[in-house]
């Protein structure tokens, strides 16, 4: 049998941190009421474009692993954020890496980007198309926010997370996986005035992304439960057999709320939603990169994974962990750096809102 192993992993964490009291500056809310009601700390805002993070945590990846990019023959960019929509993000990675041989393509299905990727380059793998891929999940969500609505403005960040994959002939990588959508759930969440169609193109709306919080609230809860059980049946284990769990970083009440519907300990479930905030594609592969730098993947494990979006799309899938819990090297940051802190960073979005960044600083 042919499996698809994960031999590298990296990150792209953006520098410029915004933090709870920065924002309240901007809308009206407070530090008390982001941490009881999502778990979100702080987030990091990007200077980079998507496909610029996308390559940063991509190189880590192709150093983790020790892979030359001229050997990746797939690359693969999950995001709900592409830098342009054509030509594809997933391009512009592949130019920057020098992954000359590879084919690439964009994958949209919001917050589950990352995963469906993910799957889509196993089975490249799996049923012997290629040998291997690299899997990317990026998001420039800072400067979609609507600053004027604080129930979503608070909740999202930027970052980028990457995998590389390999055929093996071991059980190893992920080997089982699941999907589904939640029907007639597309204004759940929206990225309003995105997109190619003729009211964006000609009649210019606003463009921010918005949803319904209490309604992806209990969807994501039962979506990644029910996609959860699906996978444990699909491999004949329990719960009590899953080593590690890591599931899409939205809110902090959302994953106990599935780790209680599960029957699941939280003990073994990685949350780094109190440093990135809602990364959307970048989440899972985010919190993976975290586990695997503190030590908390060791070798052979079985991981459960869950994810949901809008759509509403839905998602799990179990890997099974290899040998190798160490990178074989790291590469070094090359993309251009940042002076200024995040007002300075943000002035353009705040703008684009009719708010003027002067003014917030001085009505201290
Ligand atoms: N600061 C202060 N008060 C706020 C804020 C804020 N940032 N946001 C909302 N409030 C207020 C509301 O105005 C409301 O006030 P009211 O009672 O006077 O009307 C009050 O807080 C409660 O609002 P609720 O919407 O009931 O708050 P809730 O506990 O449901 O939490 C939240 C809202 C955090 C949005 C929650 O519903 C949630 O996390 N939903 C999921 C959202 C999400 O994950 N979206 C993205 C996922 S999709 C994806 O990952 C692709």
């Amino acid at each position: 049998m042919r499996y698809a192993n994960i031999t590298g992993w990296g990150k792209y964490v953006p520098p410029v941190v915004m933090s709870n009291d920065d924002l309240a500056r901007v809308v009206e809310t407070s530090n008390e009421w982001i941490v009881s009601r999502s778990g979100i700390e702080r987030r990091h805002y990007s200077h980079l474009t998507t496909g610029e993070m996308a390559w940063q945590a991509a190189e880590q990846a192709l150093a983790a692993a020790g892979v030359a990019p001229e050997a990746i023959d797939m690359l693969i960019v999950g995001t709900t954020t592409g830098s342009d929509l054509c030509p594809n993000t997933a391009s512009f990675v592949l130019d920057k890496l020098g992954a000359g041989n590879a084919g690439c393509m964009d994958l949209n299905s919001a917050c589950t980007s990352w995963f469906y990727a993910l799957c889509n380059a196993t089975a490249m793998v799996r049923s012997g198309q290629i040998e291997r891929a690299l899997v990317i999940g990026a998001e420039h969500l800072s400067i979609v926010m609507n600053w004027h609505e604080r129930s979503t403005a608070v909740l999202f960040g930027d970052g980028a997370g990457a995998v590389v994959i390999e055929a093996c002939d071991q059980p190893s990588g992920l080997l089982h996986s699941a999907w589904s959508v939640v029907r007639d759930s597309r204004e759940v969440l929206e990225m309003n005035g995105l997109g190619i169609n003729p009211t964006n193109l000609f009649q210019a709306p606003a463009r921010h992304l918005a949803f319904d919080g209490q309604a992806i609230f209990k969807n994501a809860v039962k979506g990644m439960a029910d996609a959860c059980a699906e996978v444990l049946a699909k491999a004949g284990l329990g719960v009590e057999d899953i080593d590690l769990f890591v599931p899409h970083q939205a809110n902090i009440r959302i994953i106990e709320a599935l780790a209680k519907r599960l029957d699941f300990p939280l003990e073994k479930i990685v949350v780094r939603i109190q440093e990135y905030a809602n990364t959307s594609a970048a989440s899972i592969p985010l919190a993976l990169t975290d586990a695997l730098e503190a030590g908390r993947v060791k070798p052979g494990m079985t991981i459960l994974m869950a994810t949901f979006g809008g759509g509403l799309t839905c998602g799990a899938g179990l890997l099974k962990w290899g040998e190798r819990i160490e990178a074989k090297a790291r590469a070094p940051i090359t993309a251009a750096s940042f002076n200024g802190n995040v007002f300075d960073l943000m002035q353009e979005s705040f703008a684009y809102h009719g708010i003027d960044v002067s003014s917030l600083l001085s009505a201290e």
